[in-house]
């Protein structure tokens, strides 16, 4: 356990000796948690902030990334199917929900996943998940190990919800949760926020950090022992989520390729998605701001967008290639975001507009660590209703909307 002295070093180290500002006030079992919290973070974090260390998303040479498209999975979906479904029965594809984000634009404040979105009956946004997964399951006639990347703030509800809905009837021995790890929040002078007087602001450090979070809490054990060779990561919002789908693993798998990515064709050359494409020929996600307005509007020579292409976090990667990037440093993302912080008065202040920074790993940068990815079509309105916001685009309404349409009862 870090004592005071020490601790008082590591903070003078990084210029952050305020945290220790109320310690004379605080109760003993308070100063000791104070300490450990000292203890758990890592502040080289904050190195990031400096000039010469920020990642400044310097980009190489883009070129479009064509797709395996709709009509080529339906002519080739037999003997997709066949690959992937021998794939998954052989217990070789495991699926990851990243569940650990704070899911600020929905404003709900349990885990996402809790989120009720029926009308006439319950219908959570982890039971649509599940239920998208049982269809594999049941269709292919083996359990999928589903590991569930949870955060600090919020594993224990998520775990006691999946416990007392009995994990909406997928078996639980398949079922593993992991904490992600957190990183320290900022202001705008560099300077790391206070929750209260005894607690240090931190939040999940970005969905980047799935695999390394996963190997920390030990799961790579898992993962091995059950000859999981493929992981489907997925985010939570999408309700419409296909996971472990036979097709898109047979696809992968018959592709040779080192990775997939489901894409959805952009509805417009302004819609704001990332949009997969080659960077000095590796597969790269590109930003809608990073393009320019010649690349948005590219065509090719049947008249399509070149950059065509907008993922939907639902990419499958290889475990022998992730283990062999564990040491690998993705970059770090600072993010300008709304923290709530206990003022020098010590008034709690929850600000109307973005008052720091955080620090943000990202899934997106992983794709561009693989020597390959096979882009893969998916139709939109099946596979495609994010919930991000309550009303408006990618809403709870939009969702509503996408599952009816979807013969799912709301
Ligand atoms: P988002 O980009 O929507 O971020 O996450 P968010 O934090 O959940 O939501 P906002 O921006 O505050 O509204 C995309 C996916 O990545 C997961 C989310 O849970 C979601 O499935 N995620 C995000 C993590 O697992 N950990 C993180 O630290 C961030």
């Amino acid at each position: 356990m870090l004592d005071l002295d020490s601790a008082k070093k590591i903070l003078a180290q990084y210029g952050q000796e305020h945290l220790l500002r109320y310690y004379d006030e605080l109760t003993e079992a308070e100063q000791k948690d104070l300490l450990s919290q000292i203890d758990l973070i890592d502040f080289s974090v904050l190195d990031n902030l400096k000039a010469e260390n920020r990642f400044t998303a310097q980009r190489g040479e883009f070129a479009p990334l064509g797709a395996v498209t709709i009509a080529d999975i339906a002519a080739n979906k037999d003997e997709y199917r066949k690959i992937g479904t021998e794939a998954i029965k052989a217990g070789k594809v495991g699926a990851v929900l990243l569940a650990g984000g704070q899911g600020t634009r929905l404003g709900f404040d349990k885990p996402k996943g809790m989120y009720n979105i029926g009308i006439t009956r319950d219908l959570y946004i982890f039971e649509c998940l599940i239920n998208n997964l049982m269809k594999v399951v049941k269709e292919v006639g083996a359990w999928v190990p589903l590991y569930i990347m949870t955060s600090e703030k919020n594993n224990n509800d998520t775990v006691s919800f999946f416990k007392e809905k009995n994990f909406f009837g997928y078996d639980p021995s398949y079922v593993r949760f992991f904490i992600q790890d957190m990183a320290p929040s900022v202001d705008f002078n560099g300077k790391v926020y206070m929750e209260s007087k005894s607690r240090i602001s931190i939040s999940p450090n970005g969905n980047g950090g799935w695999f390394s979070s996963l190997a920390r809490a030990g799961l790579l054990d898992d993962v091995k022992s059950r000859g999981v060779e493929w992981l489907n990561i997925f985010a939570v919002d999408n309700v419409l989520q296909q996971i472990a789908d036979p097709l898109f693993v047979g696809a992968v798998l018959k592709s040779g390729l080192q990775s997939g990515s489901k894409v959805v064709a952009k509805a417009d050359p302004e819609e704001r998605v990332g949009v997969l494409c080659l960077e000095d020929g590796k597969p790269s996600i590109v930003e809608y701001y990073e393009m320019t307005e010649e690349m948005r509007t590219l065509v090719d020579a049947n008249g399509e967008l070149s950059y065509k292409y907008g993922v939907i976090l639902n990419y499958l990667f290889n475990t022998a290639k992730l283990e062999s990037m564990l040491n690998d440093k993705l970059p770090v993302h600072i993010v300008d975001k709304k923290i709530p912080y206990m003022d020098e008065n010590g008034n709690d202040v929850k600000p109307e507009s973005p008052n720091g920074h955080k620090f943000e790993l990202l899934v997106l940068d992983m794709i561009h660590m693989q020597d390959s990815c096979l882009s893969y079509e998916v139709v939109r309105n099946r596979e495609f209703a994010p919930i991000k916001n309550p009303t408006g685009v990618d809403s709870v309404e939009s969702a509503r909307a996408l599952l009816e349409e979807n013969g799912v009862k709301l």
